[in-house]
């Protein structure tokens, strides 16, 4: 039975997509606790009506980054989870957190990397005049949204587009390839491979979504 522990900033609907999936598939796996930097975190609730421990790391408290991620790896090792699932989780990372959970810690990033990282992907892709769009989950390393990828959900990019809409379609690939990258790492599928990670039996690790 692996551990998991889910980070999340805001609504939790990523979050909510892994729960679901985690009981409805009966994975060997149980979902230790939801931990949020802001008390007002919508997916707090849902999270706690499930029974799942919440706590609240309130990132406004700390003087420095090093300090919040310190108490944020206290709070994490406390549920001693055997991997850490960013889900919509708005913080920049320090190096010491990352190469703590090495490994053991995915992001899911609403971009095809390496293109977009950071923030307003959507309207940057826009901008660009891209005719794909998508999400990517990855292994987080110290530099932002970087790492081995896990899986990519592409999806097209329709005339009349706005940042609500694609976000909206890149968010229906999200819920997806989220629940099935977890479930990978629970089931021991991923396999390394130098830099890279695929899957031990050769599953497709990209979704098409037309
Ligand atoms: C998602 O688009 C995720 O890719 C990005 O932030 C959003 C979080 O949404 N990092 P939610 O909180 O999971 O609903």
């Amino acid at each position: 039975m692996k551990r998991l522990v889910i980070l999340i900033s805001g609504r939790g609907s990523n979050m909510e997509a892994i729960v679901k999936a985690c009981a409805a598939e009966g994975w060997p796996a149980s979902i230790a606790a939801v931990i949020s930097n802001r008390p007002d975190a919508g997916g707090l609730q849902f999270a706690a009506e499930r029974g799942i421990a919440t706590a609240v790391v309130d990132h406004k408290a700390y003087a420095s980054r090093d300090d919040f991620d310190a108490e944020l790896a206290r709070i994490i090792d406390s549920f001693s989870p055997d991997l850490v699932v960013l889900a919509g989780f708005m913080r920049i990372l320090t190096p010491a957190f990352t190469a703590r959970y090495e490994r053991r810690l995915l992001n899911i990033h609403p971009s095809l990397l390496p293109a977009f990282t950071g923030l307003h992907t959507h309207e940057r892709a826009l901008a660009m005049g891209c005719k794909v769009a998508g999400a990517t989950v990855h292994f987080v390393t110290a530099e932002l949204d970087h790492g081995a990828i896990v899986m990519q959900g592409v999806v097209p990019v329709q005339p009349g587009d706005d940042a609500k809409t694609l976000a909206g379609r890149v968010l229906t690939a999200e819920h997806r390839i989220y629940p099935q990258s977890v479930r990978w790492f629970v089931e021991d599928a991923l396999v390394w491979v130098g830099d890279t990670v695929q899957h031990r039996d050769g599953a497709a690790q990209q979704l098409l979504l037309s």
